[in-house]
C-alpha cells in the first residue's frame, strides 16, 4: 500500500532549529517504521521559499531572494544528512517543477470560477502574512497571536479564492472523516472556526514580486501559502501534462500524512481541502497538528534567544549521539495536545533510565551471560520460547496499532515493556544461579535462548527510533547488519539458530552531567 508523509515546507528566511528538527524527525520515523512494515512510502520535506519576508530578509543582507533561498535551502539540506533522515525528495517552490504545475492548478481554479478579481478589506497580520476575520480580529484583541503586534487594516484588489463557498462541503466532509484533523483537541478549535463562518481568501499579491506570477496577470504574484500548500502534490507532478493518472508518484495521493506544527493549522485543515475540492482532486488522508517545544518552561523565539537551534542540538548529538536525540523528539515530544518543555537536566534523565538503563542493560545481561555460560554461543531452547513467542506477537500488534495512529509513544512504549519484561524474567528466575547447577543447564538454555531472542524482536521494533544502535545490536545477535526480510519474517520468532555466535553489546554508555 502506497504511503505518504509530509513535513510543512520551512521558511528559508530562518535557519533550522529544533522545530524544524522536531517535525521531519517524527516524520523520518514514521517513515521507517512503515518501510520496515514493508509499505511502499513517499516521504517528502522542503522549503517554502517566496514571500514577502524571505524578500525583506534578502534585502536586508543586502543579497537577491534566491541567494538566500539557495544558501538556505542547501543548509536545510545539510542539516537533513547530518540528521540521518531519509526523506526521498526535498522540493523547493524556487523550482521550475513546482513553480508550472502552481501556475497549472491556479489557471485551473480560475477557470472552473474558484478564483474571481475582487476587492478586500480586512485584518491583516503582517508577520503571519494572513488575514482574520472580523470576529476572530475582535478575538485576538487586534494583535497578532504570534508577534503580538497590532494587526493592520488592509484593502486590497486580488485574486480571491472563494473559500465561502465550500463551508456546507467542509462540514459535511468533517462530519463523515472524524479522524481527519488529530488530536481531538485541534480538530475541534478547527470545527469551532468553520461555525463562524468562511469568508473568501485572496490569492494574489500585488505589494511584492517575490513570488510566482499568476497565470494571465502578471503584475500579481501568488499568495505564498496557496503557494506552498500546493507543494504536496507538486512534488507528486499532480499537476504535470497528463496529470494524476500519468505520474509515477500519482499513486501517493491521497495517501497522504500531512504532519505540521499547530500555528499552520487553519491553512492544512481548511484551506487545502477546500483547494482541493475545488480541483476535484481527492482528500488526504490526515493531518496531524502537533504542539511546540517551548525552552525551560518559556516560549522559544527569536527575540528572546532561547530557540535550541542547530549548534545546541550537535552538542546533544556529541554527548548523547544521534539515537538518543531521535529517542528524545520521538517518545518525549508534544505530538499530541500539549507543549513539551526541553530541558536539558530532562534530557539527561530520559536517556539514563531509558536508553542506558533499559534498552542497552538488557541486551548487555543478555549477550554477557551468554557469552560467560556458553561462550557466546546461542544456547538451543527445548520450550520453543514457553510464553515468549505469544507475548512477542502481541507487542509487535501494539506496536503496529500504535504506527498506525502516528502515536510513537506507543509504539517505543511496545517495545520498551517487552525489554522491562525480559529483565523481570531475569530476576525473577536468576540465570546465575541455574549456572551453578549442572543440572539444570537445560532450563538455562532456555531462558538465556528466550531473552536473547525477544530483545532481538524488541530491537526489530525500536530500529525507527535507533537505527544506528540497533545495528549494533542486530550484529551483537549475529543477524548481519543488512536485513532484507520483512517485518512479519524478522519478528517472527527464532531467528537467532541455536549455536550462532553472538558478541556482548554495550550500546549506550553512561554519561555523567
Ligand atoms: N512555510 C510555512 C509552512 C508551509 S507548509 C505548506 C512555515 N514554515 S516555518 O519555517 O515557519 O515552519 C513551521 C513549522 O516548524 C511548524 O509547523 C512546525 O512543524 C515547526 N516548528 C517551528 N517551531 C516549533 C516549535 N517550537 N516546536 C515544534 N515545532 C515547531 O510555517
Amino acid at each position: 500500500m502506497p504511503a505518504y508523509i509530509t513535513t510543512p515546507i520551512y521558511y528559508v528566511n530562518d535557519r533550522p532549529h529544533i522545530g524544524h528538527a522536531y517535525t521531519t524527525t517524527v516524520c523520518d520515523v514514521w517513515a521507517r517504521a512503515m518501510r520496515l512494515r514493508g509499505e511502499d512510502v513517499f516521504f517528502l520535506t522542503g522549503t517554502d521559499e517566496h514571500g514577502v519576508k524571505v524578500e525583506k530578509s534578502a534585502a536586508t543582507k543586502g543579497v537577491t531572494p534566491q541567494a538566500l533561498a539557495d544558501e538556505n535551502a542547501a543548509e536545510f539540506q545539510r542539516v537533513l544528512k547530518v540528521f540521518g533522515l531519509t526523506n526521498d525528495d526535498f522540493i523547493r517552490t524556487t523550482e521550475p517543477r513546482h513553480e508550472k504545475q502552481v501556475q497549472y492548478f491556479v489557471k485551473r481554479l480560475l477557470d472552473a470560477g474558484s478564483v474571481y478579481l475582487g476587492t478586500f478589506e480586512g485584518w491583516y497580520d503582517e508577520g503571519q502574512e494572513e488575514y482574520y476575520t472580523e470576529t476572530r480580529a475582535k478575538e485576538l484583541d487586534y494583535k497578532s497571536p504570534i508577534s503580538g503586534r497590532p494587526l493592520t487594516r488592509a484593502t486590497e484588489q486580488n485574486y480571491y479564492f472563494k473559500l465561502s463557498s465550500f463551508q456546507k462541503r467542509l462540514e459535511d466532509f468533517f462530519a463523515a472523516n472524524p479522524d481527519f484533523v488529530q488530536p481531538a483537541a485541534r480538530r475541534n478549535e478547527v470545527l469551532g472556526r468553520l461555525r463562524d463562518g468562511l469568508q473568501d481568501v485572496p490569492v494574489t499579491r500585488t505589494n511584492f514580486t517575490w513570488g510566482i506570477p499568476f497565470p494571465g496577470d502578471e503584475k500579481h504574484v501568488i499568495y505564498v501559502w496557496i503557494d506552498a500548500l500546493f507543494n504536496y502534490i507538486t512534488a507528486l507532478g499532480l499537476g504535470e501534462p497528463g496529470g494524476l493518472l500519468a505520474t509515477q508518484r500519482a499513486k501517493y495521493w491521497p495517501a497522504a500524512y500531512h504532519v505540521i506544527g499547530k500555528e499552520i493549522l487553519w491553512f492544512h485543515a481548511v484551506i487545502w481541502p477546500a483547494l482541493l475540492m475545488a480541483l476535484e482532486l481527492p482528500m488526504p488522508r490526515r493531518i496531524h497538528a502537533h504542539s511546540f517545544w517551548i525552552a525551560d518552561g518559556q516560549k522559544m523565539s527569536k527575540s528572546m534567544g532561547n530557540f535550541v537551534d542547530l549548534p545546541t542540538i550537535e552538542g546533544y548529538f556529541a554527548k548523547y549521539g544521534l539515537d538518543a536525540w531521535r529517542w528524545y523528539m520521538a517518545t518525549q515530544g508534544p505530538l499530541q495536545a500539549s507543549d513539551s518543555d526541553f530541558r536539558a537536566q530532562h534530557f539527561h534523565e530520559t536517556y539514563t533510565s531509558e536508553l542506558v538503563n533499559v534498552v542497552g542493560n538488557c541486551p548487555s545481561r543478555v549477550t554477557a551471560m551468554i557469552s560467560k555460560y556458553f561462550e557466546g554461543k546461542m544456547p538451543a531452547d527445548s520450550q520453543a520460547g514457553g510464553e515468549w513467542p505469544a507475548k512477542c506477537a502481541a507487542a509487535v500488534a501494539q506496536w503496529s496499532a500504535a504506527i498506525d495512529e502516528l502515536d510513537l509513544v506507543g509504539a517505543a512504549q511496545a517495545a520498551m515493556s517487552l525489554l522491562r519484561e525480559v529483565d523481570a524474567f531475569i530476576h525473577r528466575t536468576e540465570p546465575f544461579k541455574l549456572a551453578k547447577d549442572p543440572a539444570r543447564t537445560g532450563e538455562l538454555c532456555s531462558i538465556l535462548a528466550q531473552c536473547a531472542e525477544t530483545v532481538r524482536i524488541a530491537g526489530v521494533m525500536l530500529e525507527p527510533f535507533l537505527p544506528e544502535k540497533m545495528a549494533e545490536l542486530r550484529i551483537a545477535l549475529g543477524q548481519g547488519d543488512a536485513p532484507a526480510a520483512t517485518m512479519a519474517e524478522r519478528t517472527t520468532w527464532g531467528r537467532i539458530a541455536a549455536g550462532t555466535q553472538l558478541v556482548k553489546c554495550a550500546l549506550f554508555p553512561r554519561v555523567e552531567v
